[in-house]
């Protein structure tokens, strides 16, 4: 009975989007592999989810920004159940600030996080979905990805990389019966602000989580892509289309700034 549940993998998903998509996945019979740092929390959501529901769940902490963190998730899947149905590369994290005064330590993490440890993840679950003509990766990127961000210089790359990576592979597989999506969300009302230690001087129209994670499952039967979130999204979406790449990093520099950026290396007078 338990092998034929479809069975999903979902990084990050101690709180925020991915623990929304843990709860929505769950409620649709999913199997779930639960994976983030905080086992604490991990477990908490597994007592949440476990009331009412007939499939497994496991959680296992895991740190994805580690070297090797991407076969040891393979592992892990592999250790529960044989076939993924559906991989959800969401575990992601912001920093702001001035991109020369930031530890290197933290750059290294968010790139290893961000780039190789997804790159490596699909490569690794993807083969056996093409071999079953089954099976989904969703990769949470950002609207930040859609053009460049003063003072989240590098959070904003990388996700500029992870929607042309899940594009391209899109087209490579079109026709083969697995779905790429790359989910594109906005301003989200999650603890990644906090994580990150921003206070947003304006915070109009926050999306939810439900919202961002309704919207990419609701995407993900009609085997869209890029998906972005409601109105805000395909405002981002015009919006890094029509107006000037020079206007928008001014205007997203002014909102991102954090007060403590002043100009360094000035000459001196
Ligand atoms: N919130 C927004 O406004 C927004 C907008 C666009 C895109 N996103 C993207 O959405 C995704 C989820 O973010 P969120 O808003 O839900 O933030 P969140 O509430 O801070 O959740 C982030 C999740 O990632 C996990 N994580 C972080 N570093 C990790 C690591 N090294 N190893 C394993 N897991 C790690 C965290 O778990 P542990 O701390 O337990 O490890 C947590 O479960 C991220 O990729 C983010 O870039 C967010």
């Amino acid at each position: 009975m338990s092998q034929a549940r479809p069975f999903t993998v979902i990084t990050g998903a101690s709180r925020g989007i991915g623990a929304e998509y843990a709860r929505a996945l769950a409620a649709q019979g999913y199997d779930l592999l639960l994976v983030a740092r905080d086992h604490t929390r991990l477990d908490m959501l597994r007592e949440e989810l476990q009331h009412g529901h007939q499939g497994e769940i496991w959680t296992e902490s895991l740190d994805l920004s580690q070297p090797q963190a991407a076969s040891t998730l393979y592992e892990m899947a592999h250790s529960h159940r044989e076939e993924v149905s559906l991989l959800i590369n969401n575990a992601g994290f912001g920093m702001y600030g001035d991109f020369a005064d930031m530890p290197l330590a933290n750059i290294q993490s968010m790139l290893q996080l961000h780039m190789n440890t997804i790159v490596e993840s699909t490569r690794l679950f993807l083969p056996a979905m093409l071999a079953r003509q089954h099976g989904a990766i969703i990769t949470v990127a950002s609207v930040a990805g859609f053009f460049s961000i003063p003072y989240m210089t590098e959070y904003a790359a990388t996700k500029a990389f992870l929607i042309a990576f899940s594009k391209g592979l899109a087209r490579e597989i079109q026709n083969q019966c697995v779905t790429i999506q790359v989910c594109c969300p906005g301003f989200t009302d999650t603890d990644f602000h906090q994580t990150a230690g921003h206070k947003p001087k304006h915070v109009l129209f926050a999306q939810s989580s439900q919202k961002v994670v309704q919207t990419s499952l609701r995407a993900l039967q009609s085997k869209r892509t890029l998906v972005t979130i409601g109105w805000q999204g395909r405002l981002a979406t015009w919006t890094s289309k029509m107006v000037p790449q020079t206007i928008l990093m001014a205007l997203a520099g002014k909102f991102v700034k954090p007060p403590s950026s002043i100009p360094k290396h000035q000459p001196s007078h």
